[in-house]
């Protein structure tokens, strides 16, 4: 009797399994939109700029994001790279009766792609602000923005609007786009670099400008205006500023220019995430504008540094008189009031003070006089100078900052990389970044004698050699770098997307 094989045991052996270890998918790398006005390396009037440039540049680098950024083609935008620039294609922008012209261009850099919106007629004009059509030409920006997503096939998970230039495309995304498919799981981030410009404008433009119905203005509305950047809070998913202190600042009054109770009925969306900078451009070891290099384990260049800059600027050759720098817009909230108020008595001392910037005529010709009437302990460059301004830092002792009020401010975090010992007022970000005798000075009424008392403790200070050198070198050693900054914003943008 044949014996019965079981279907089993008369299955040929089966082929060995090899496991081939699976690679973990890579995670889907997520979608960042910057929308701001300026972009460093290409076009900056200030500290927005650098920031766009750098943390663009650092969220990339993390390998998680794929950044891109998106300004307005000035004509200002600098020749060298507007040469590179891909032209993509053109489109049409409809922003109520206007059906405007928009061309793209495409240009990657450091891992980051940036996009110019182009229209000759809102931007081929010098400078970049301070025009009567501003509103015009950053709502047809802003649309463009929205516009330019099918073209480009980019939606973004975040699209970060950046002060209120970019404030109506997070106002735009909320009353028009997110009701299209594509759009709907944009979520909008806006960052408040400084309260004090809002994009106010009548309520007549609304439909006929902004192109917003009726039925949205409560949204914008503010104080009988349309307020842009109080329409982006209201609209967007979450907003921060540039330091957490300004963060909780701007729920009171006198910081607020007007928008704090805005500010406290959105407070639950509020983070405030302090700036980096770029420590790889900002570097005594590296900076090629120096006159000589050096590090924070040996100084002595900067002596060298001290000795040119005096040269340069007509000034005694004196190594042991402290240069007090300042390197500034002229106006007032950089605390110009407290530095006139006292600046002839500080003059008495043994000390070289060095301005630069340019800002109200009122300042601009007041130092001027100053140094016409002190030419051995003052020089006043009223002129804004990227190459001279790293001469400053990297050659004088002491940076002076008393803003009355500062988001977040770079100039003391950039002062400490090349062993400057900032004195700030203890506000915005100059209370987060600097440290009374950790690596400057603070004073924290906004106060003129209070302001000249710590600057004398400090020049006095400054004559002890040894104790300044581990002063400085605490300075020049604080990190400000993107690292722990750029972690704190991929926490907020992940922390938008778990819903
Ligand atoms: C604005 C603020 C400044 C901040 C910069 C970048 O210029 O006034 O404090 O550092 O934006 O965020």
């Amino acid at each position: 009797m044949a014996t019965k094989t079981t279907k089993k045991t008369a299955a040929k052996p089966a082929a060995k399994k090899t496991v081939k270890p699976v690679a973990a998918a890579p995670a889907e790398k997520k979608k960042i939109l910057f929308v701001a006005s300026e972009s460093t390396p290409f076009i900056a009037t200030g500290g927005l700029a650098e920031v766009i440039g750098s943390l663009s540049k650092a969220l990339a680098a993390t390998g998680r994001f794929d950044v891109r950024v998106v300004i307005p083609l000035f004509s200002d935008i600098k020749k060298e790279y507007r040469d590179q620039f891909n032209y993509l294609g053109n489109l049409y922008v409809h922003l109520a009766w206007r059906n405007q012209y928009c061309g793209i261009f495409e240009y990657v850099k450091d891992g980051v792609t940036f996009y110019f919106i182009d229209n000759e007629f809102y931007f081929k004009r010098p400078g970049c602000y301070g025009y009567y059509d501003d509103g015009e030409r950053f709502a047809f920006f802003s649309r463009s923005v929205l516009e330019i997503m099918p073209f480009l096939n980019f939606y973004p998970d975040v699209m970060h609007c950046h002060d209120w230039q970019a404030a109506l495309a997070a106002i735009y995304l909320k009353t028009n786009y997110c009701f299209r498919e594509e759009y709907q799981y944009i979520r909008a981030l806006f960052t408040i670099h400084n309260i004090e410009y809002q994009g106010q404008y009548s309520l007549d433009l609304l439909g006929d400008l902004f192109d917003i119905y009726g039925s949205y203005q409560y949204l914008v509305e503010y104080n009988n205006c349309i307020n842009l950047m109080k329409g982006a809070i209201e609209c967007c998913e979450r907003f921060s500023t540039v330091s957490p202190r300004y963060a909780q600042e701007i729920k009171d009054a006198y910081y607020a220019h007007g928008l704090d109770p805005i500010i406290r009925k959105n407070e639950f969306k509020l983070t405030g995430i302090l700036n980096g900078i770029d420590d790889v451009g900002y570097s005594c070891e590296h900076d090629t504008h120096l006159y000589a290099n050096f590090t924070p384990d040996d100084f002595s260049n900067k002596a060298v540094c001290k000795k040119k800059l005096q040269e340069l600027l007509n000034l005694p050759e004196k190594p042991d008189t402290p240069i007090i720098s300042m390197v500034s817009r002229l106006v007032s909230h950089k605390g110009l009031d407290l530095v006139t108020a006292v600046i002839e008595d500080l003059l008495q001392d043994d000390v070289q003070i060095v301005i630069l910037g340019t800002g109200d005529s009122h300042f601009e010709g007041y130092f001027r006089d100053l140094a016409n009437r002190y030419p051995q302990k003052l020089s006043a460059n009223i002129v804004f100078n990227g190459d001279l301004s790293r001469k400053i830092y990297s050659g004088s002792d002491i940076f002076l900052m008393p803003s009355k009020s500062e988001p977040c401010g770079l100039s003391q975090m950039i002062a400490c990389r090349y062993g400057t010992v900032p004195i700030v007022r203890e506000t915005g970000g100059l209370y987060d970044s600097i440290k009374p005798l950790q690596n400057g000075y603070t004073f924290s009424n906004y106060n003129a004698h209070d302001m000249l008392y710590v600057i004398r403790e400090a020049c006095a200070a400054y004559k002890n050699k040894e104790e300044w050198s581990k002063l400085m070198y605490r300075a020049a050693t604080t990190d400000f770098s993107w690292s722990h900054s750029a972690k704190d914003y991929e926490a907020l943008y992940l922390d938008m997307l778990k819903n």
